[in-house]
């Protein structure tokens, strides 16, 4: 049934697990599968991956704490919780205009986010066809697409890019998929998808990292990941590797305030948090691991971009015993973690409807899901027909990206680290401390480190690589 706001109480996590599988359902997703080893590609490498590492931990934890602990704390959307810690801690209610910022960005995100799910989806189906082509011809351990030469599976990408009606309408099934799941509310919707489909991508993503550790060349995949080149590491990549670490743990959006919100129990947001974070950084690695021994073997460029794991694995995926089968699995791998990232990333919205507008749960479901459906199709038209768009042309950061990346740009190096500043300084500064203590559950000494890391490190180190990333002449480079 649709909970009406006000009418019934708030809808809340089963259990403790339920929260944290849906958490890392959140957490996990296209940032980790594929944003993630792009970035790491295009960025050079090592020095990005130790560096991100660096900003997840010293940064980007602290923060998951801060953000469950004002929604546990507010139980409300994210404005009404940012609100009501402010309330509670004699600090003024002006500070809740910060989780608008992340209803506006979390809203932003999700509609490109549904059109790379839908290149995810259209994978899927190519793939499965190609499996179901091996079963019919008594090869189930055949190779992937054998038969086609590289030029033909790499041109895929294009077809489908310069395909506006194919594009669409994996779109549309994705926000479609999306948009249900979160009309049908937290318990039977959001958790339901989440602790079916978690189990599901850990068992996959395991199976497919030791067929994948046999296969490829793991070694030169290692150099590549975890060797720094520290001359490589300028203000833009620092900008870049933070604005990946916000976006893969779903910091600085309100993700996990609305998340939060939905905790009725209590337990220490320490351990959580942690879980997160791990769960998160490890299926990052782990896909780097899985996806550059693969670019290597076959000598692809690792800096192709945004399309390296769409161009680079069906082909890979041809030269390997099974390969069928797993570039079929894998696609599935990464359709399934974007489900459970863009509910979460839906929801934020959703939840800010419901909690300040008052609007049911499926008014406010599909308005903003449909709002985010036409802002996609204006990302996926700039793949073809707008393909000269320059949304933010004037901006030299953004001269030369088409509308997608613009959108991902500017929500992931502006606005994902500008919310995750003014959250830094919000629960840093202004939270009662008692009230603080008291909701995290953290103590001692892990209390000390935790304050120090978000009232002064994360305010001067986000505030500087938002600075020096968006400015560069500012170093005089
Ligand atoms: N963390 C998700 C990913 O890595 O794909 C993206 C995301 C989800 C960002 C939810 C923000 C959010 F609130």
């Amino acid at each position: 049934m649709v909970a009406t706001a006000g009418t019934t109480e708030r809808e809340g996590w089963s259990s403790r697990t339920a929260f944290i599988l849906a958490a890392v359902g959140a957490a996990v997703g296209l940032g980790n599968v594929w944003r993630f080893p792009t970035l790491a590609g295009e960025n050079g490498g090592g020095a990005f991956v130790l560096f991100y590492v660096g900003c997840v931990f010293l940064l980007g934890l602290p923060l998951v704490i801060s953000e469950i602990f004002i929604g546990r704390t507010g139980q409300n959307d994210a404005v009404g919780s940012i609100r009501k810690v402010a309330e509670k801690s004699g600090a003024a209610k002006s500070w809740s205009a910060f989780g608008l910022l992340g209803v506006a960005g979390a809203f932003l995100i999700v509609s490109f986010y549904s059109v790379v799910a839908g290149w995810v989806l259209y994978y899927v189906g190519v793939m499965g066809a190609d499996f179901v082509g091996a079963l019919t011809a008594g090869e189930p351990l055949r190779g992937a697409l054998v038969g086609e030469s590289q030029e033909a599976i790499q041109g895929r990408m294009g077809d489908l890019f310069a395909n506006p009606a194919l594009l669409l309408a994996m779109h549309l099934a994705f926000m479609g998929v999306t948009l249900f799941i979160v009309a049908r509310g937290i318990g039977s919707g959001i958790e339901k998808a989440a602790t079916i489909l978690m189990p599901m991508f850990f068992v996959l993503l395991i199976g497919i990292a030791i067929y994948g550790a046999f296969v490829g060349n793991m070694g030169e995949a290692v150099a590549f990941l975890f060797t720094p080149d520290w001359s490589k590491l300028t203000p833009q990549v620092m900008n870049t590797a933070l604005g990946q670490a916000l976006f893969s743990l779903s910091l600085g959006v309100a993700g996990l305030i609305t998340y939060g919100s939905y905790i009725k129990g209590s337990a220490g947001l320490g351990p959580t948090s942690v879980t997160i974070a791990f769960a998160d950084t490890g299926v990052a690695l782990i896909s780097g691991l899985m996806i550059f021994p693969i670019v290597f073997a076959v000598g692809l460029d690792p800096a192709a971009g945004p399309t390296l794991v769409f161009q680079t694995l069906p082909f890979a995926f041809q030269t390997m015993p099974g390969g069928a089968l797993i570039g079929f699995l894998f696609f599935v791998l990464i359709l399934v973690a974007a489900v459970t990232s863009s509910i979460s990333l839906l929801e934020v919205p959703t939840a800010w409807g419901i909690g300040e507008l008052g609007w049911s749960r499926r008014k406010s479901s599909l308005t903003f899901g449909t709002g985010a459906f036409l802002i996609g199709i204006a990302c996926l038209l700039g793949y073809n027909v707008w393909s000269d768009v320059r949304l933010l042309g004037f901006w030299p950061l953004f001269a030369e990206t088409d509308i997608l990346d613009t959108v991902d740009g500017f929500t992931g190096k502006v606005m994902l680290p500008l919310g995750a500043l003014f959250t830094a300084v919000f629960v840093g500064w202004k939270a009662d401390r008692n009230l603080v203590e008291e909701m995290t559950g953290l103590s001692g000494f892990w209390l000390g480190i935790w304050r120090f890391l978000i009232a002064w490190l994360c305010p001067l180190a986000v505030g500087a690589i938002l600075v020096t990333g968006l400015f560069p002449g500012i170093l005089g480079g």
